[in-house]
């Protein structure tokens, strides 16, 4: 086992999933579409043709998944709260039954011990806000604060950790830009509106949740970052790497932290972000910690003729990849945990998804040897804890994904689950990298109490 005595005695060990890569029953008890379900529905959108209508049934599963959390000793679990659940036409009449399904498993976590920590957008905008224009549209930031109220209204007795939304990158970039995500546009000129209205949406959700909860809230922006490195020392490629870097981590992490959208990038988009009034107060408004999900460093080279922003990711010779072609890189999370927090200063920051996808193979005994991913999760541990030895406030570390799911664009082929799911049975499998988490995390906290009784006695 890796060294992680820096992390902090109460560091938190946590799992993440969201909810269309895995409750299925996409029709049931009044949900409506999502853009992910039209997304699917497209002609080669998604490998194998694959849709989330029924992925891990964690509908009607939640009780085992929950068991299954408790079992391996977790103490916070990373879910999203599916909009066209709770409010199926985006905005007017709520929906008791959605709600309600959130309700549950609130309790049964708290019951079982285990902290919600409750993601409020995590991709499955309503279809219908997107017939009226969706993210690069004002008004779809306002629905959003909206419905984070009417969530936070009603678990905010219970809940006391909040993401507002998931990966903005995601959402404009590869949702409106490259296309390869719902809702699946390559358009620049909506980008651009849609990248700042998931912001504003941000903001503005940030406090309906502190003005509707009604037990203290911390909430927290969940952002996908990358260390970027230029290809070469080419003057060209350090430039490529600095538009990269703007794009990935600077376009969000500067507005969010009170610096307004960094004029370099808004010269190389070349389109000014449709903001209003107060707009980039609302979106710099405090919050309580910093998400990071870490995947992949990108290193890059200049792209004059490619798309905004004119770099190109290109590959690392000699490197390990996982299943999806991801580098494996444990030291980017590491030199991305200690830069954000020299360079923004946030008060904490919890790593809200890590993890790997391999091609797991089910022994004839049932059981799940996957050994690189076992690998890959205390390389990046190690990280964690290597950051906070370098003064990074780190306070928790959620793996992706507690279950195998619908990996989005790839379907199901691509699986980053601590627990194995075979989708024709629906059984769920424990592999040896979720058995090797939980060891960790009951050996963190005999550390911890061991510290504490020497704390005590001295
Ligand atoms: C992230 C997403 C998450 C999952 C992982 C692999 O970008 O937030 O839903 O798909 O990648």
């Amino acid at each position: 086992m890796p060294d992680l005595s820096t992390l902090p005695p109460d560091f938190l060990w946590g799992v993440a999933t969201s909810a269309y890569q895995i409750e299925g029953a996409a029709r049931a008890d009044g949900r409506k579409p999502s853009i992910w379900d039209t997304f699917c529905t497209r002609p080669g959108a998604i490998d194998n043709g694959d849709t989330g209508e029924v992925a891990c049934d964690h509908y009607h599963r939640w009780p085992q998944d929950v068991a299954l959390m408790r079992g391996l000793g977790v103490g916070a679990y990373r879910f999203s709260v599916a909009w066209p659940r709770v409010r199926p036409d985006g905005v007017g009449r709520v929906n008791p039954a959605g709600l309600d399904f959130y309700d549950r498993l609130v309790d049964a976590l708290l019951t079982a011990g285990i902290r919600p920590y409750v993601t409020l957008y995590h991709w499955d905008l309503p279809q219908a806000l997107q017939d009226r224009g969706g993210w690069p549209r004002r008004e779809t930031a306002e629905a959003f604060a909206d419905y984070a109220a009417v969530v936070a209204a009603r678990l905010g007795d219970r809940v006391a950790d909040w993401c507002t939304v998931n990966e903005p990158l995601c959402i404009a970039w590869i949702g409106h830009l490259e296309g390869r995500m719902a809702p699946g546009e390559r358009d620049l000129a909506r980008a651009v509106p849609a990248a700042h209205h998931v912001l504003l949406g941000h903001g503005l959700a940030t406090a309906a949740i502190r003005a509707n909860a009604t037990r203290p809230a911390s909430i927290g922006p969940v952002l996908n970052l990358s260390p970027i490195e230029p290809a070469s020392d080419r003057p060209a490629d350090i430039a490529a790497a600095r538009r990269m870097d703007g794009h990935v981590n600077r376009w969000w992490l500067d507005p969010l932290h009170g610096r307004g959208y960094p004029a370099d990038m808004v010269a190389t988009y070349g389109i000014e972000p449709p903001v209003r009034g107060d707009d980039l107060a609302v979106i710099a408004a405090p919050t309580d910690f910093l998400g990071v999900n870490y995947y992949f460093r990108q290193v890059v080279t200049d792209d004059p003729d490619g798309p905004a922003p004119y770099a190109r990711q290109v590959p690392v010779p000699g490197a390990a990849h996982t299943a999806m072609g991801w580098e494996v890189h444990p030291a980017g999370l590491e030199h991305l945990l200690v830069e954000v927090s020299q360079e923004y200063a946030p008060t904490r920051l919890l790593v809200t998804e890590s993890g790997s996808a391999w091609p797991d193979v089910v022994a004839a005994d049932g059981s799940v040897t996957d050994t690189e991913r076992t690998d890959h999760l205390e390389r990046h541990l190690a990280a964690c804890a290597a950051a906070v030895g370098r003064g990074a406030p780190v306070a928790g570390y959620f793996a992706w994904s507690l279950l195998d799911n619908f990996e989005w664009a790839y379907g199901y082929d691509k699986r980053f689950g601590l627990v194995h799911v075979d989708y024709a049975t629906q059984q769920r499998t424990v592999k040896a990298s979720g058995t090797r988490y939980a060891e960790t995390i009951r050996a963190h906290q005999r550390r911890a109490a061991t510290v504490d009784t020497v704390a005590v006695r001295g």
